[in-house]
């Protein structure tokens, strides 16, 4: 049985978004997110597709309890870190809310803002209400826009929360429609955030671009993670759709603990981790009347 290689060799140097288009029906995609220089170096020497400055800094990394809760300033300073890394991945800033949905006028300037300060492929961009009139704005001046439906975390109070969306006929019926209209306008791939798996499949059949799915089952053209989920970095609360390919909160806790341990204890630093001087020189420093 024919078994695909795990390092993409079909992916060499820089992947574009054309390259992205060009996968949908070959091979699975993928994507995590980075929100800094050491995590997003890892990723990229993974060959991981797309990596996603997602907004979720503001929980995994920035401690807050909402994504609307951080901004511009914050989302470029850490874009621009994880682009020093970046030599392979597509690199996709995540607009945060205050960007695009507080004053819609605004964001055609904030996706520019990501290519051109802190070096991004494409941005993406949360349906809510002007959705489409914004991503057609910024797709028109040349860039390229990630759309994300479902469960959208940035308008969850106005879809009921942070639950599974398109349970029933209707409202499944609504995401297929958002799924084809983003298609229409030019967006080059769609999240599908916390969706039924047959859904998922539904919208993935109906349209040309790749689907990327974050809890939306095994049928889309691609799967996202957030990095901290997968590595067991964040444990505030875990979704059901996180694997946790490691858990490093328990090792990390454990190397802490016995620095502490080694230092009140004198262990640390021995020999090994100190520098010498010479003993003609430590004389000359003690025969010195100041000292
Ligand atoms: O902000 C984020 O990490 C995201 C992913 C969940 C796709 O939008």
């Amino acid at each position: 049985m024919f078994k695909p290689s795990l390092r993409h060799t079909d992916m060499e140097g820089k992947i574009t978004v054309k390259d992205i288009l060009g996968l949908k029906n070959k091979r699975k995609i993928t994507m995590l997110t980075a929100y800094d220089y050491p995590l997003a170096r890892l990723v990229d020497n993974a060959e991981i597709d797309i990596i996603l400055v997602g907004d979720s800094l503001a929980n995994v990394v920035l401690g807050l309890d909402s994504t609307k809760k951080v901004g511009m300033p914050e989302m470029l300073h850490h874009t621009k870190a994880v682009q020093r890394a970046v030599k392979h991945a597509l690199l996709v800033g995540d607009m945060p809310y205050d960007a695009y949905q507080l004053n819609p006028e605004d964001a055609l300037n904030n996706a520019k803002r990501f290519m051109e300060e802190a070096g991004c492929d494409a941005v993406k961009v949360e349906w809510f209400e002007q959705c489409l009139e914004v991503s057609r704005k910024v797709i028109k001046s040349g860039i390229p826009v990630m759309g994300h439906i479902g469960l959208t975390p940035q308008t969850a109070e106005k879809i009921g929360g942070f639950k599974v969306q398109g349970k029933d006929a209707e409202a499944a019926l609504r995401l297929i429609e958002q799924a084809q209209a983003l298609e229409k306008i030019g967006c080059f791939s769609i999240v599908l955030e916390c969706v039924p798996d047959k859904l998922a499949e539904l919208i993935t059949k109906k349209i040309t671009i790749p689907t990327l799915g974050i809890g939306a089952g095994k049928y889309c053209d691609g799967q996202a993670l957030v990095i901290h989920d997968m590595l067991g970095l964040f444990d505030r609360y875990t979704p059901k759709f996180v694997k946790k390919y490691v858990d490093l909160s328990p090792l990390i806790s454990k190397a802490i603990e016995e620095y502490k341990e080694e230092v009140v204890g004198g262990e640390f630093p021995d020999v090994k981790h100190s520098f010498g001087i010479k003993e003609e020189e430590l004389k000359k420093i003690l025969n010195e009347k100041t000292v």
